[in-house]
């Protein structure tokens, strides 16, 4: 032990780290070794060049930024029936798989645990992971089959995602037969000179790496495998917090077969040009979404021929890929986009520093920066009322909270 002690003394006097064996003595016999495992899985180097981005001015600036072309789900006319029938053909063989990003924590909302066993306040009390089995099953059923659900977990609510879905008997559901977990990779938290956090637990400080690094998850934990293994070809990855998600959508299947493509993506009209959505571009030349802390006023604000918004097509986290398009896009490292955060440390003196403003970086990489690696993909406009109630704010905030999402969620089923 001693040896690997002294080994990563100087891995991480090379970069500058020594300070995360300062508390070392001090932890019990289980938690050195997670602390020397942990150290050895880090990626300094990446750390660094993380860090450094973070005083780097604005990137990105000369990227341009034009339009993308869409399809209207509800004006395809003679085509719509074309589409869906092909989508059903391939529902029908077992060929769709869903898989819903739930590794972030509801932390805007208020609620101190994952979010999808956030309750949104129905009559029913159910779940946000309650809402959306639901409609996957309804759905499943339309076709005769029980489409396999995959669901992200983050290493921070992992077991505690896994109990509740115990404790509600699966909704249904078989772990491991056709509801498997797996969890997304963590990338250390450094502070503003580049020091990488020490948690409460005397490790190092992780966060999840973004809903990004769900193409790596899903092929490093052998999800592909198993989805290629199940004969699925067609995978549909959504956000846990829209109530309203519709998973299963032949129409949007039906156009990613005919058009051969191996990504076809959802869209909704952007409300105003200031709504919080991510709206669909493409960036030199290629698909990609424009986050809305990144678009200008004047691009969010212009409009076209028809006046409608240029950049309108929101990006609702609802895309599907084919099964080889995960696989490839796993094998692409993605750029990280960097968020300013509160986060609680130990101090050299093995205090619990708990800062009540931002004082650390968090990297997080974004799925649609792997639409970039697909030269074509499909963007298909649907109905906000139908598929586009997000639970992202506490009901003070009046938008994208529960009270929003109940109200559209009731309308919806027609519930009372
Ligand atoms: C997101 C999109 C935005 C889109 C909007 C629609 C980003 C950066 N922006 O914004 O383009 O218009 O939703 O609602 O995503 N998640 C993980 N692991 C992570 C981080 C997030 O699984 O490490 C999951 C969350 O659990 C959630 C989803 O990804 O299901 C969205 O994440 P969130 O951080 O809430 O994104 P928004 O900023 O709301």
């Amino acid at each position: 032990m001693n040896q690997k002690l002294e080994e990563t003394r100087s891995i991480l006097k090379k970069y500058g780290q020594e300070h995360l064996l300062n508390h070392y003595d001090a932890l019990s016999e289980e938690n050195q070794k997670k602390l020397l495992n942990q150290i050895e899985t880090v990626d300094f180097e990446l750390v660094e060049t993380l860090y450094n981005s973070t005083k780097k001015e604005e990137k990105n600036t000369e990227d341009k930024i034009t339009p993308i072309d869409y399809l209207d789900k509800y004006k395809l006319n003679g085509q719509y029936k074309y589409y869906e029938n092909l989508g059903k053909k391939a529902i029908k063989e077992g060929k769709l798989a869903a898989v819903t990003m739930a590794g972030g924590q509801g932390t805007r909302l208020g609620h101190n645990a994952p979010k999808g066993t956030y309750d949104i306040g129905l009559d029913s009390h159910k779940s946000l992971f309650e809402l959306l089995s639901d409609n996957l099953k309804e759905e499943g059923k339309k076709y005769g089959v029980t489409v396999p659900w995959f669901i992200m977990t983050s290493k921070e609510n992992n077991k505690t995602t896994q109990e509740f879905f115990e404790k509600h008997k699966y909704f249904g559901y078989q772990k491991n037969k056709n509801l498997f977990f797996f969890i997304q990779s963590e990338l250390p938290m450094v502070d503003t000179e580049g020091k990488i956090l020490i948690g409460e637990d005397g490790l190092i400080k992780q966060a999840a790496d973004g809903h990004g690094g769900i193409y790596e998850a899903l092929v490093k934990n052998g999800m592909t495998k198993k989805m290629k293994e199940m004969g699925v070809k067609w995978v549909f990855i959504g956000g846990v917090d829209n109530c309203l998600v519709k998973m299963v959508d032949p129409v949007l299947m039906g156009i990613a077969i005919d058009k051969s493509v191996t990504v076809a993506c959802k869209s909704v009209v952007k409300a105003n040009p200031k709504e919080k959505v991510g709206v669909f571009c493409k960036r030199n030349g290629k698909p990609n979404v424009i986050e809305y802390s990144e678009i200008t006023d004047e691009m969010a604000e212009a409009i076209d021929e028809n006046g409608e918004l240029l950049y309108g097509e929101s990006h609702i986290l609802c895309n599907l890929f084919s099964v080889e398009a995960i696989e490839r896009m796993g094998e692409t490292p993605l750029p990280y986009h960097i968020a300013y955060k509160k986060a609680s440390y130990l101090d050299k003196d093995g205090k619990l520093v708990v800062p009540d403003s931002p004082n650390a970086y968090k990297f997080e990489a974004f799925l649609f920066d792997a639409f970039g690696a697909v030269d074509e993909m499909a963007v298909l406009r649907v109905k906000r009322e139908e598929e586009f109630a997000p639970v992202k704010n506490a009901d003070s905030a009046g938008v994208d909270c529960p009270k929003t999402a109940r109200e559209l969620y009731k309308k919806f089923y027609h519930l009372n």
